[in-house]
This record gives structure tokens, C-alpha cells and sequence, in this order.
């Protein structure tokens, strides 16, 4: 599916942006050594079905094992290559949609961005580099496992361009570890997060929490090994039973909901206490490591996604697009190289757009100033103002001329804060 010429986005409409908002680029690596059983995103087990699409010979594989082979900490140079000439061709046929404007943030997630080596992360960024104007200090992040860890693969990392690690490291308990099917455990994860703090001046760890087994007491020792790094960033994320994984199929036993609570409640404590402040419903960050790129989404920023699946969200004057790339890797390769690899693209409604603009910004603790939802919106904050009655009745903002803010009650019920500001013709409350 092409993108649509630029006049048709530039066609009179009542929005009016005066300024477009930061562009960040999301770059979707979407492969892992073992699909994790609570996982929904585009992530593929790294196996015999690329074997077959690429062929044995070349991908330098001995035949027939492939799916062991695989399955190694790095995938096959002649399919990362191959990943990355799509990405290229990808990028190129967005570039007419985004001349001029510079790049604020990078982040390269997955999937197990990890597996892929540092010599072709290197040439993933020296290119988007010569395509595109990076703003000085441009932060770069890069998701990485444990799993596929060995000694001085984090400092490559470095050396090829990438200025922030995010480790997913989830937990540092093996119990956990294995009933979350990770594939590394607690002495990998350790190591894992030693050489990041060597070698990257600001990372982030991912923690899960209300794992199946899991106390309030076996969180405690999980967060305290995690601050014991001093991690300049921290997500936890409460464990949420997707559908189509196979935790929907099969699932385990959770702490109840009053334990989860007391278990954010200590996330919270503890963070706080190591100078972590929470700054969005699951970030926590030391002064001056906010992740730049997760702002921009949640302050409803623009960002290009290339990559199996990537989703984007771009603005012009008097238009809001979102765009959804082939989902499937394998396909999204074919059809990247014909510059094709765009599956879906639709305007944002303007009835739509202030439910879009508080899904983020809900979310962050600050919540949102007045004057930029008008400046990112083009809308009057009349806009909000059904919703914000209605949120500030419950409990879940307080509103001052300047600001809206959750509430801690909005922040621990953000969906149901979040639904007030859906159009009426989608609004069940
Ligand atoms: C896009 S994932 C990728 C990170 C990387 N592939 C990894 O797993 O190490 C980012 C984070 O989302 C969180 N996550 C993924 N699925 C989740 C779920 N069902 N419930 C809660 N958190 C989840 C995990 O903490 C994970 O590290
Ligand atoms: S490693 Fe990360 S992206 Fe891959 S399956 Fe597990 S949670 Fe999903």
C-alpha cells in the first residue's frame, strides 16, 4: 500500500497546527530466542521458519538443525543483513513525509533487538544517521536480554551508537524467572546489568510484578537487588494476562488485587527512596533520565515506526495519520523491498483526537499543561471539559487554568479516566 501524496494531507480542514510536534523514530527488531508466555507483541521465535524462507545455504547454516542454531545469542548475518536493507527501504519511501524535520529520539525495540550483532546495529544507525537529521545528544535506546548477554556485547553496543540500554530483565528470582519461561536467569541478569552500568551513563531495568507465586516479601528482595545498581531508570509493570498468549490458554495463579496494590505502593516507596521518582504510571527515573522517547508518545508526539508491525503517528498542518507496517517479518521483508511495506493508514478523527491526547498524558504524573494540548491538539480545551467534570466528580484529576492532573486514583484507575474523554458516539459511561 503506497502513502498517500502529500496533498492529500495538505487538503483544507478545520485543524490547524501552528507547529508540529517533536518526530521520534521507533525501530521494530522483531525476533527472540523463545516467545515468552505472557507476551503479545509482534515477537517471533527466532526458528525453522526463517531457515525455510531463507534457505540453509544462505544463511551459512549446516542443514537440517536450524532451529538450535537459531537459537544462539545472535541471528544469522545474511538475515540480519536482509532485516536491515528493509528497514533502509522502509525509511526510504517514508522520507517525502518527513523532510526537514529532526529526529529527537531513537528506540530499537523488539522482539530481542539484542540478538541482533553490533556490527549491524552500527551500520542500522550510521544509515539512519546519513538519512536524517539527529538533534545533537539524540537519545538512542536499545532493548536488550539478559539472555542473549555475553562479555563486552553492551560495550559494542555503545561503541556502535546507542546511548541507552533497556534490559528487560523482569526479575531477579529464578523461580519467577522460569515461570515467566524467561530465558535467562538471576547470575545472567546480574551480569547483564553490571556491564550496562559500566557502560551506558543512563539505563533502564524492566521488573514485572504480581508474578504468579509471588509476595509482597519476594518483591521487596527483587526491587532492593534492582536498586542495589542504582539504576539511573526503573519500569515495573504489573503482569497482565493478554489475550492469544499462552498465560490466556493456561492461567497461572496471581496475587490478588490488594496485594498487588501493596506491591506498587512498595515499588513506589522504595523507588522514591533511591531518588527514583515515579514520573508515569509504571516509570520511575533519577533527574534528568526521563526516557525522552517514551515522552514524546505520551505527550502525543509524532514518530516514524519501521519494522515488522511498527505503528506510527505523524502530523501535518491540518491532518493527524497513523500508520501500521506489515505485521508479519518475513512479509514485511518482501514487501519493504518493494517499498510496500505499509499495511494500514488512517486519519485520526478530530472527534477522536482529545481521547487520544489523555490516553498519554493521563499517564504522566505531571499530567498536562493547558497551553500544549492546544499547541499539539489544534483544538480549544472546551474539548476536554466533558470529561474533565465528569474526572474531577470521581477523583481522578484535579484541574487548575494551566494544568490537568491525574490523581493518584486516576493514575491506579487510568483506564477508567482515560474512557471519560472518549467521543460520545464510543462513550459507554
Ligand atoms: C516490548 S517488551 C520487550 C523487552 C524484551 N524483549 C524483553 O522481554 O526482555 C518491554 C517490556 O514489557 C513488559 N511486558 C511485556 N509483556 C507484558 C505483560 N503481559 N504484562 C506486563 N508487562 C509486560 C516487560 O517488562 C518487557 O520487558
Ligand atoms: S523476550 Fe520480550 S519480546 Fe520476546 S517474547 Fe519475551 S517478552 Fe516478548
Amino acid at each position: 500500500m503506497p502513502y498517500q501524496p502529500l496533498a492529500h494531507y495538505m487538503r483544507a480542514g478545520l485543524l490547524w497546527l501552528d507547529a508540529l510536534p517533536p518526530l521520534s523514530l521507533y525501530i521494530h527488531l522483531p525476533w527472540c530466542v523463545r516467545k515468552c508466555p505472557y507476551c503479545d507483541f509482534n515477537s517471533h521465535e527466532a526458528g525453522s521458519r526463517i531457515v525455510n524462507f531463507m534457505g540453509h545455504e544462505t544463511l551459512g547454516l549446516a542443514s537440517p538443525a536450524p532451529t538450535q542454531e537459531l537459537a544462539a545469542k545472535q541471528l544469522p548475518a545474511k538475515l540480519e543483513n536482509a532485516y536491515i536493507e528493509a528497514l533502509l527501504a522502509d525509511l526510504h519511501a517514508v522520507l517525502p513525509l518527513i523532510w526537514g524535520r529532526p529526529i529527537h529520539s531513537i528506540f530499537i525495540g523488539g522482539g530481542t533487538p539484542s540478538l541482533f550483532s553490533p556490527e549491524a546495529l552500527h551500520q542500522l544507525i550510521s544509515q539512519v544517521r546519513s538519512l536524517l537529521p539527529l538533534i545533537p545528544d539524540c537519545e538512542i535506546t536499545m532493548e536488550a536480554n539478559p539472555g542473549t548477554f555475553e562479555k563486552d556485547r553492551f560495550k559494542a553496543f555503545r561503541a556502535a551508537g546507542v546511548n541507552r540500554l533497556s534490559i528487560g530483565v523482569q526479575s531477579f528470582d529464578d523461580d519467577h524467572l522460569k515461570a515467566l519461561g524467561r530465558v535467562h536467569n538471576r547470575a545472567q541478569a546480574i551480569a547483564a546489568v553490571e556491564e550496562a552500568a559500566q557502560c551506558f551513563d543512563t539505563f533502564n531495568l524492566d521488573l514485572m510484578y504480581a508474578l504468579p507465586g509471588q509476595t509482597v516479601g519476594s518483591l521487596k528482595q527483587d526491587l532492593a537487588q534492582a536498586l542495589a545498581f542504582s539504576p539511573p531508570h526503573l519500569s515495573a509493570y504489573q503482569l497482565t494476562i493478554e489475550p492469544n498468549t499462552f498465560f490466556a490458554k493456561h492461567p497461572p495463579v496471581l496475587p490478588d488485587d490488594d496485594n498487588a496494590y501493596a506491591m506498587l505502593d512498595t515499588i513506589i516507596d522504595q523507588t522514591g527512596a533511591k531518588g527514583l521518582g515515579r514520573y508515569e504510571v509504571s516509570a520511575f527515573a533519577k533527574e534528568g533520565h526521563r526516557c525522552a522517547h517514551n515522552l514524546n508518545y505520551w505527550q502525543f508526539g509524532d514518530y516514524v515506526g519501521l519494522g515488522a508491525g511498527a505503528h506510527g503517528k505523524l502530523s501535518f498542518p491540518n491532518h493527524v495519520v497513523r500508520h501500521v507496517k506489515v505485521r508479519d517479518p518475513l512479509l514485511y521483508m518482501t514487501k519493504a523491498g518493494a517499498g510496500d511495506a505499509l499495511a494500514q493508514e488512517d486519519e485520526v478523527a478530530r472527534a477522536d483526537v482529545p481521547f487520544e491526547y489523555m490516553l498519554g498524558a493521563m499517564r504522566l504524573v505531571e499530567g498536562v499543561g493547558v497551553q500544549e494540548f492546544q499547541a499539539r491538539t489544534g483544538l480549544l480545551p472546551a474539548a476536554l471539559q466533558a470529561g474533565l467534570d465528569k474526572a474531577r466528580a470521581m477523583g481522578l484529576v484535579t484541574t487548575s487554568p494551566e494544568r490537568v492532573q491525574p490523581t493518584a486514583r486516576g493514575l491506579d484507575f487510568l483506564s477508567d479516566l482515560q474512557a471519560l474523554f472518549l467521543p460520545p458516539y464510543k462513550n459507554k459511561h
